[in-house]
């Protein structure tokens, strides 16, 4: 078996913020709500004319970049979003051509929050078996496509990004050990429900303002903790490492409130938990990715570190990985 690491990150924010004091002029809504309820004081979104490949080349780019590779280089790129540019081609396949990687194959992968982790877990097997060397996992979102600016539960929530990294054949920032789970019985507390085969587009499910994301937040609150917890020991065990090998952790940036309650369970200081979701909110599959990224921009990962990243997410999902830096 090959070992698998990590060969390059990056990611790209858009520019454009939407702060508290902004959705307060949307909807009936306080940055003291918002802050004290969720963490997040701003969020960023991408502009009419961009969509998620758009967001997921300039994260690509710099992580291609940051492995000392060429796009040519590429074998296989799987992209994780829930808001690609269309039903199809594959957001993965508009990417390659976007970026030149003409040798690759590509594939979109759809596990929500969790879809980072589940690509950069699927890179590992691929690049185990001897398959293909490098490989290119991406995470973009531009969430803020599928958002209801009516809906004060969730329009605060979310905000536009992508994160990438090239998975492949190293020692170095090798990936340790993974865990992958799902309970579909939950898939109905997050959804967009229409658009698809189920309820395809009409004046109705259009009028019923059916194509936006909704989300039983409560619901989603109380499992989110478990499931993270529970992702989280399972990597750790199988990696052969205790929780006090653990230097960080880096989860999906969902609530803050999630965040450090997973924290107290784990029995951990919240300083071992990485959390931007203060400037970003929660961009799903690109949350994951842009956080290991800055995480290790901040120097708050040496060589040698072990780190645990872990999501949860629509579907549901759920899954870990630990990576020995
Ligand atoms: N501003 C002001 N008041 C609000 C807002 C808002 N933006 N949103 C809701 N409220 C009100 C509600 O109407 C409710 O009022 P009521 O008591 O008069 O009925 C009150 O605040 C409390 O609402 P709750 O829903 O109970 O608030 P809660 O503390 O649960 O926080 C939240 C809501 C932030 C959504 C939380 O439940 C949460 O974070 N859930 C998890 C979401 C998540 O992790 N999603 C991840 C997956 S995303 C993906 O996969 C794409």
């Amino acid at each position: 078996m090959q070992e698998a690491g990590i060969l390059g990150l990056g990611c790209y924010l858009p520019p454009k913020k939407i702060t508290n004091s902004d959705l307060e002029k949307m909807v009936d809504t306080s940055d003291q709500w918002i802050v004290s309820r969720t963490g997040i004081k701003e969020r960023r979104m991408a502009e009419a004319d961009v969509a998620s490949s758009d967001l997921g080349v300039e994260a690509s780019k710099i992580a291609i970049k940051d492995a000392g590779l060429k796009p040519e280089n590429i074998d296989l790129i799987i992209t994780a979003t829930i808001t690609p540019d269309k039903a199809f081609p594959a957001t993965a396949c508009i990417i390659q051509d976007k970026i030149g990687a003409k040798n690759a194959a590509a594939f979109d992968i759809n596990a929500a929050c969790s879809g980072f982790v589940f690509g950069m877990i699927i890179a590992q097997q691929f690049v185990n078996t001897g398959m293909y060397n490098c490989i290119l996992v991406v995470g973009t979102e531009k969430l803020t496509s599928i958002v209801d600016w009516q809906d004060r539960s969730t329009c605060v929530l979310f905000g536009d990004g992508a994160g990438a990294c090239v998975v492949g054949k190293s020692k170095d920032k090798k990936i340790l050990s993974s865990f992958m789970g799902a309970d579909g019985s939950g898939g109905h507390l997050l959804s967009v429900p229409a658009g698809g085969s189920r309820l395809p587009a009409t004046d109705d499910t259009v009028k019923k303002r059916l194509h936006f994301l909704k989300m039983e937040g409560n619901e989603v609150f109380k499992i989110a903790v478990r499931i993270m917890v529970d992702a989280a020991n399972q990597a750790i065990k199988k990696s052969g490492l205790e929780l006090n090998d653990i230097k960080l952790f880096i989860p999906h940036q969902a609530n803050i409130r999630i965040l450090l309650a997973v924290a107290k369970r784990l029995g951990l200081p919240k300083e071992k938990i990485f959390m931007n979701i203060e400037r970003y909110g929660n961009i799903s599959a690109a949350s994951t990715a842009i956080a290991l990224v800055e995480a290790s921009q901040e120097k708050r990962i040496k060589k040698g570190d072990n780190v645990v990243l872990v999501a949860f997410g629509g579907g549901l999902t759920y899954g870990a990985a630990v990576i020995r830096w």
